[in-house]
């Protein structure tokens, strides 16, 4: 009910029907009061209706700031206006100050008559959006990203704490040496590009929201792209992206995305909205009355990217979790079929990774090879057997990808296990020749 109709309900009777002084004056004065009264009240109401943040702060100088800087910075960077005015943000009066004042623990700068941050972290969208960030802070996303490529030297003791309790074991952890080998512009300007998704800051925050939502689109639908994850989740060692193009999923969201409203609501999301699921989908929605996570690993059960695949600490319920996930769409003796499948593509991969990086372990053993890493072709070889066809099979086979179970899969692990067998043949004989 607006409060019009309502004031007018209430309206006493006995005042309409008094006939003098003049009536109409007193008409007249009664809807000024009421009209009056209406619109203060609808003011509050539509104030109530801003963020928090807004209404506690001075509002005119606040239309300054968004009116000011966008004046502004149309001229001098247009696309970002375009993409803000294109965003939620815009549309419920998020200003750009909201984002760009200096959040606690932030280096700022004097700009154009402003205070804003030198530069913005996930802590600058914390503010609005705690659960998403407390959620994206524990997963593998946060720390443990960081950590597989630099270790937990760049942490605060609280950062290095906080993925210790998550991923016990993955952060307090030696950097991968493959790192160290190609030397720190390969690691800044590859690993880190991809890994700083879980940047510890300065601040105290873990990394950035805009990999997934663009930095001024805020945009659900762009996180629900493919593409998106694609940006890091591609290639020989991780081919997510290239294994859900070939998926039956991937081919029915290319051939029908036109017609997918994208955009939707996480909070409604109905197969009505998508009835193919994406990476998103599948890892992160809130489907039909589900949860939306901002923690990837929680729907996980095997640690598969490891070269021998082991169940997770809370793999059973993570696989409870993505199984309701598929069960949306699906009924539950095909799911539990398709996992018992990809669950032998673990274990039996897991046989042939052992049996190939047993062979260059006794090697090592017999004195045929250095301690150092990545120094000899075999160990190379033995790299590329769980780094890439190792994990590509296993990640083919939850995700559908029959191709890269078998050719970009099972297929080089037994080419790469006979390279291996000749090449430890080879060198054996050659240590018999010298002696
Ligand atoms: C009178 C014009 C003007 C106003 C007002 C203005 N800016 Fe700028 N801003 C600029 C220009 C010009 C640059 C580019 C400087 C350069 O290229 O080195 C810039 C750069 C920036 C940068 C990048 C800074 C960096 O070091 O990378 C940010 C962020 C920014 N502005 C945000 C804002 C915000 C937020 C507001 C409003 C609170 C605002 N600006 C108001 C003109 C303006
Ligand atoms: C939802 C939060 C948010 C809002 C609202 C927002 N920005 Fe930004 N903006 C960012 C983030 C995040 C960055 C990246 C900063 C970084 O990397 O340090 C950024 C970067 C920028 C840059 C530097 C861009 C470049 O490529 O060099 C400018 C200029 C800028 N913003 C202006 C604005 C203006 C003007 C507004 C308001 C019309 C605005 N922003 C509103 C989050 C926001
Ligand atoms: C001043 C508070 C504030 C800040 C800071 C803020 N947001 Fe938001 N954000 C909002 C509000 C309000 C909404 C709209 C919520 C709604 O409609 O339910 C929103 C919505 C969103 C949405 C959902 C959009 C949709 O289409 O449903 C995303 C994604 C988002 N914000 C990301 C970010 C990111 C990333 C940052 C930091 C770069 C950020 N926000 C900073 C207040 C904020
Ligand atoms: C900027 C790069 C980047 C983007 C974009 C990205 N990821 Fe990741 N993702 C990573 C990295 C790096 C890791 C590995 C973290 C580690 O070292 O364990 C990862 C790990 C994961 C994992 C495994 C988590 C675990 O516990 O093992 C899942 C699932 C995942 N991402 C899903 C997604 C989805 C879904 C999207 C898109 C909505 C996405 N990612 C976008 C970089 C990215
Ligand atoms: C194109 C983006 C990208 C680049 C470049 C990249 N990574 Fe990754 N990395 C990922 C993604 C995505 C995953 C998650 C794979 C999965 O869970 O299946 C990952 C996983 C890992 C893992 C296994 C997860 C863990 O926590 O142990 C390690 C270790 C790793 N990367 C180290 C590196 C190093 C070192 C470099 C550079 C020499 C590098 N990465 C370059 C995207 C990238
Ligand atoms: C790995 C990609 C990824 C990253 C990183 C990410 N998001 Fe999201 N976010 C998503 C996806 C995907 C959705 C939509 C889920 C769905 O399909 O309903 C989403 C939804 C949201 C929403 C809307 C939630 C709702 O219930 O309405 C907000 C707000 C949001 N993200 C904020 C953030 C913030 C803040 C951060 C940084 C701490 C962040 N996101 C980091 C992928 C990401
Ligand atoms: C139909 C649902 C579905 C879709 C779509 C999907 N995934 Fe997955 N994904 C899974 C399942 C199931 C697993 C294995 C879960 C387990 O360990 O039990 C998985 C595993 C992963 C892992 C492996 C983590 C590890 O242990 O190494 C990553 C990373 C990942 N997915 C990212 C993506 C990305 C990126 C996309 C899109 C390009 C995508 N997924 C699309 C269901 C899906
Ligand atoms: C949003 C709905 C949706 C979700 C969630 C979903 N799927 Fe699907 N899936 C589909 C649709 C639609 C098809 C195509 C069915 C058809 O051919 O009519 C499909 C096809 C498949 C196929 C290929 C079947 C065939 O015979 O070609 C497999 C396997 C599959 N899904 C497994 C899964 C698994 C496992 C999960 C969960 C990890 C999952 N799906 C989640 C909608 C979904």
């Amino acid at each position: 009910m607006t409060p019009a109709t309502n004031a007018a309900r209430k309206r006493p009777l006995s005042v309409l029907a008094f006939p003098y002084p003049p009536r109409v004056s007193y008409r007249a004065i009664f809807i000024a009061v009421v009209i009056g009264t209406a619109l203060v009240l609808g003011a509050f109401l539509i104030n109530q209706r801003r963020p928090a943040v807004e209404r506690n702060q001075p509002s005119a100088a606040l239309v300054a700031a968004t009116g000011k800087c966008a004046e502004c910075h149309r001229r001098e960077t247009s696309a970002i206006i375009d993409q803000f005015e294109r965003s939620k943000h815009a549309a419920k009066g998020v200003t750009c100050l909201d984002c760009h004042h200096p959040a606690e623990g932030q280096p700022s700068m004097e700009h154009r008559g402003f205070t804003i941050a030198k530069s913005l972290t996930a802590k600058n969208c914390a503010a609005c959006h705690t659960t998403e960030y407390d959620q994206f802070a524990r997963s593998r996303h946060a720390a443990p990203a960081w950590a597989s490529v630099n270790g937990a030297k760049d942490m605060s003791p609280e950062q290095r704490a906080l993925g210790e309790r998550h991923h016990p074991g993955w952060v307090d952890r030696a950097p991968m040496a493959i790192g160290a080998l190609e030397g720190p512009s390969a690691v800044e300007s590859g690993c880190n590009t991809c890994h700083a998704i879980g940047k510890p800051n300065a601040d105290g925050s873990f990394g950035t929201c805009t990999n997934c939502h663009s930095r001024h689109a805020a945009s659900v639908a762009l996180a629900r792209e493919p593409s998106t994850c694609g940006q890091c989740h591609m290639g020989p060692d991780h081919s997510q992206l290239e294994i859900y193009g070939e998926s039956k999923h991937g081919a029915l969201f290319a051939a029908q995305r036109a017609t997918f409203n994208l955009s939707a609501d996480p909070k409604k999301l109905t197969t009505a909205d998508m009835s193919v699921p994406t990476c998103a989908t599948c890892h992160m929605s809130g489907l039909e009355g589900m949860k939306v996570t901002h923690d990837t690993t929680e729907r996980l059960s095997y640690f598969l990217f490891a070269p021998i695949s082991t169940k997770r600490p809370n793999g059973d319920r993570g696989q409870t979790e993505m199984k309701e996930v598929c069960l949306k769409c699906h009924t539950r003796p095909r799911i539990d079929d398709f996992y018992a499948k990809a669950e032998k593509v673990v274990l039996a991969t897991n046989e042939k990774v052992k049996g190939a990086t047993d062979v260059v372990a006794s090697l090592r053993k017999e004195g045929l090879l250095t301690p150092a890493p990545l120094d000899e072709p075999i160990e190379f070889t033995e790299f590329d057997v769980w780094h890439y066809y190792g994990r590509t099979a296993k990640h083919g086979a939850f995700m559908g990808g029959a191709d890269f179970v078998q050719w970009h899969g099972n297929y080089e692990l037994l080419k790469l296990r006979t390279e291996l067998d000749r090449n430890a043949a080879e060198l054996r004989a050659a240590k018999k020749e010298k002696r």
